[in-house]
């Protein structure tokens, strides 16, 4: 059976989105992308993964306690999802802006897969996602990544290093097997999903260049609308980062 699709994006503004594992550098090259648009001029929103108010509190405490199982974890995260999309992705697409996405749908494509959910249903309960127009994929080696994320940061969590998948006890060690399981999804799926993929090796500096390349060619071939009024232009403070 075919994979279900994304929505096209029928609206006015354009979607980036970034993806790659832990430590790949997508925040870093996502906030260096709206710094180049905004100083443009150009409306830019932006919005992470797992940031929505509306299952914050139950989705902090379902960590805390370890409560969720593959499916449960997989149903809250596309609540947040979908509330992110229904109340700021896409009003904010309508009214023309660049919404840049820190994670998108591909990255429970990979994680839920991975915790044991099947690909075909992931995928299907995602299918009101908006397609992004473009989608960067930072593909780097797993220990460049575990490098970066274990020389710069305190505990790493019992979720984040999939835990509760059982690949083994010791956390570091689970963390490892997991990200490393996880960019083999990726891997997977960066064709089929028309992925930019970036040598996430690379110096910050070059794969901006590249980043800036593929965004400029995208935004001179079909550029977002201006918004109809200045003052309703949306605000770059929209959302949590
Ligand atoms: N190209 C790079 N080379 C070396 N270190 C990098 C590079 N890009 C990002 N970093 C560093 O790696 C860490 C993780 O980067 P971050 O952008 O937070 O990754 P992600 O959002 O993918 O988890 C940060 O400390 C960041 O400064
Ligand atoms: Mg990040």
């Amino acid at each position: 059976m075919p994979l279900p699709p994304l929505q096209p994006n029928r609206h006015k503004g354009k979607l980036i989105i970034v993806e790659g594992i832990d430590g790949s550098g997508k925040s870093t090259q996502l906030s260096l992308l709206a710094q180049y648009l905004r100083a443009q001029g150009k409306p830019v929103a932006f919005s992470a993964w797992n940031s929505s108010p509306l299952v914050k509190e139950t989705t902090r405490r379902g960590k805390k306690k370890e409560m969720f199982t593959p499916t449960t974890f997989s149903l809250i995260h596309a609540t947040d999802f979908a509330d992110r999309m229904e109340r700021y992705i896409l009003p904010m697409l309508k009214a023309g802006a660049i919404v840049c996405a820190d994670r998108y749908a591909f990255t429970a494509f990979a994680r839920d897969v991975v915790r044991g959910v099947s690909r075909q249903w992931v995928r299907n309960l995602y299918r009101f996602a908006v397609k992004p127009n473009l989608a960067f994929y930072f593909r780097v080696p797993l220990e460049v990544a575990i490098g970066r994320i274990l020389g710069g940061r305190d505990a790493i969590k019992y979720y984040e290093a999939g835990m509760d998948v059982g690949l083994s006890r010791n956390i570091v060690e689970s963390f490892r097997l997991f990200q490393g399981r996880i960019l083999e999804e990726y891997d997977a799926m960066a064709e089929e999903m028309g992925f930019h993929i970036i040598d996430a090796t690379g110096s910050i500096e070059k794969q901006q260049q590249q980043m800036r390349a593929i965004v400029d060619r995208e935004l001179s071939s079909s550029p977002p609308a201006p918004s109809p009024r200045r003052r309703s232009a949306p605000s770059a403070e929209g959302q949590a980062q």
